[in-house]
């Protein structure tokens, strides 16, 4: 629908799930492109990554800012100068204010691998091999002011193999991440998500 849907990429760190929805975008199967990536961290690994693929990075370090709301409002004016319609976080290691999470309600993403609401926070992989859960997976929800918490717009699952550490976990479902952060931006670009409390539906036709 939109041909012109302007993505911006929060990053932390090695930068593989925006290096797949960079993919998807330029492959055509997300009606978007990647318009900003901003990193939190300078050393980012992800931030050379972008740079081959030929998108804009800024760097815009939070220890610069004295309260998380003034770092937010630095990366908003960034997005916004950019024109990005939706946000989607990316192994973004920061907790947003609330400020930002109004600024872009029902346009901000995030990936988490588990099956919200089962792990959430840091090592999800390690928390599911520890717990002994036979499946686990990817949620793609989005972002309200609590961690990992937001109306949940897809889930994969993935089974947990007798003998998988949090590593081989890890590695299988990060394939599955890249699948399904794609398919639920290309959802969102055609208008195809509509929010109604904590469900998303997911509609057969564009809302209008
Ligand atoms: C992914 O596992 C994602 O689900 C989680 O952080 C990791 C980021 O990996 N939120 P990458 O930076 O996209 O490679």
């Amino acid at each position: 629908m939109n041909e012109t849907g302007r993505i911006g990429v929060l990053i932390s760190g090695r930068g593989s799930n925006m290096e797949a929805i960079a993919v998807a975008c330029k492959q055509g199967q997300v009606p978007a492109k990647i318009a900003a990536v901003v990193s939190n961290e300078p050393g980012a690994a992800g931030l050379a990554r972008a740079r081959r693929l030929g998108l804009e990075t800024d760097v815009i370090p939070h220890r610069a800012s004295a309260t998380r709301e003034e770092h937010d409002r630095k990366v908003a004016a960034v997005l916004d100068a950019k024109g990005c319609t939706l946000v989607c976080l990316a192994g973004y290691m920061r907790l947003l204010s609330s400020w930002f999470v109004r600024h872009y309600e029902g346009r901000v993403m995030n990936i988490h691998p588990a099956l919200l609401p089962a792990f959430p926070g840091l090592h999800a992989q390690k928390q599911a091999v520890e717990h002994g859960v036979k499946v686990s997976g990817v949620s793609v929800h989005f972002v309200d002011e609590e961690l990992d918490h937001g109306p949940i717009i897809l889930q994969s699952a993935v089974p947990v193999a007798e003998d998988d550490t949090e590593d081989t976990l890890a590695a299988r479902i990060l394939v599955e991440e890249h699948r399904l952060y794609p398919e639920a931006i290309r959802l969102f670009f055609e208008g195809r998500l509509k929010i109604e409390g904590r469900r998303v539906h997911i509609l057969a036709v564009p809302a209008r």
